[in-house]
């Protein structure tokens, strides 16, 4: 594996080859891997996962062995975190053909999301990603102080679900989350946070570490607009040591807030996924280097 270049692996995943390419384990570096407690259990996630938003929209056979790939890498490498939602196009049904297919549901950790506490939107989630039960289940988009989660607790008392959660990616609705958030408790809040992007750190992070909510990191990459500022650039020699890409530096910079569960960056590609799982290993910076990442970032 190592010894594929990425245009190559990147070839050979697109026609299906690079599925039956990855061993079982193909650890980038004997460091342990960073994994997260989710604080009201302890039960422990992986920090790295996978997003699903736009990359897997349309069940069909091309589709499916792509999927197929990037989550081979995933599961090979130590990841677990599966991030989708009804509203991303065919992706819960393209990820339940693939983990039906290979008979591995019980080795990840399932996040969807839901638009309303609908029971009809909760069983077609269900039935798409050919499961019984997802481990964490979110309203999507909260954009409402008064929205309540009252069903999704029940749903988790019936076990639909394992944990319950919220998600926004718009600033203008963050009084609204911060609401919810402080009200209903939830397991888990995903919002987006990235180098250049840092809102979040503002009210959010710090109220969901009051109510023990973990934190899941949505647009990670800023949906690529972090890589595009790069381009060209060498990483900086301060932060090779930490870094061993762009996508490191970036995943990296979010991964050393202790607040932050998991990053969820989206990605099509089994090189991508691999360089992405490389993030989950090694130093984290500093205080100071994280400082220094940010005014790099900001002088680009
Ligand atoms: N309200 C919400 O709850 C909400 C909203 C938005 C997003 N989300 C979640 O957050 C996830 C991440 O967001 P996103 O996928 O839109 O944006 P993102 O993760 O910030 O960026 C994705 C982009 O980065 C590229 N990329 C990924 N890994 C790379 C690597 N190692 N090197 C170079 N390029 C790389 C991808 O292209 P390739 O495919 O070529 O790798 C894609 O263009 C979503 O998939 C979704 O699960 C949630």
């Amino acid at each position: 594996m190592a010894r594929l270049t990425r245009r190559q692996f990147a070839r050979l995943s697109a026609t299906g080859a690079a599925a039956a390419l990855v061993p079982p384990a193909i650890a980038q570096t004997t460091a342990p891997l960073i994994a997260r407690a989710i604080p009201k259990t302890g039960e422990k996630l992986p920090a790295v996962g996978l997003g699903t938003a736009a990359v897997f929209d349309d069940d069909d056979a091309g589709t499916r062995r792509k999927a197929a790939a990037v989550i081979k890498v995933l599961a090979a490498n130590g990841g677990r975190l599966i991030d989708t939602a009804s509203t991303y196009g065919d992706a819960e049904s393209v990820i339940g053909a693939v983990l039906g297919a290979a008979g591995g549901r019980q080795n990840f950790f399932i996040a969807t999301k839901l638009e309303a506490p609908d029971a009809a939107e909760l069983q077609q989630s269900l039935r798409r990603l050919r499961t019984q039960k997802v481990d964490l289940l979110q309203l999507h988009n909260v954009g409402n102080p008064r929205q309540s989660l009252e069903q999704f607790y029940a749903w988790k008392a019936q076990g639909a679900c394992r944990y319950v959660g919220i998600t926004s990616t718009y600033h203008g609705d963050f009084g609204a989350v911060a609401a919810v958030l402080g009200r209903e408790k939830p397991d888990f809040v995903q919002v987006d946070y990235s180098l250049d992007n840092r809102e979040v750190e503002k009210r959010i992070l710090p109220l969901a570490a009051d109510v023990k909510a973990a934190v899941l990191t949505a647009l990670p990459f800023g949906r690529g607009r972090l890589f595009r500022a790069v381009r060209g650039k060498a990483i900086p020699d301060w932060a090779q040591s930490f870094a061993g890409s762009w996508a490191q530096f970036f995943l990296k910079f979010l991964l050393a807030d202790p607040r932050v569960t998991a990053v969820i960056p989206g990605t099509a590609d089994p090189a991508h996924m691999l360089d992405n799982l490389g993030a989950m290993r090694g130093a984290l910076p500093d205080p100071d280097q994280r400082r220094r990442m940010v005014q790099f970032v900001a002088s680009l």
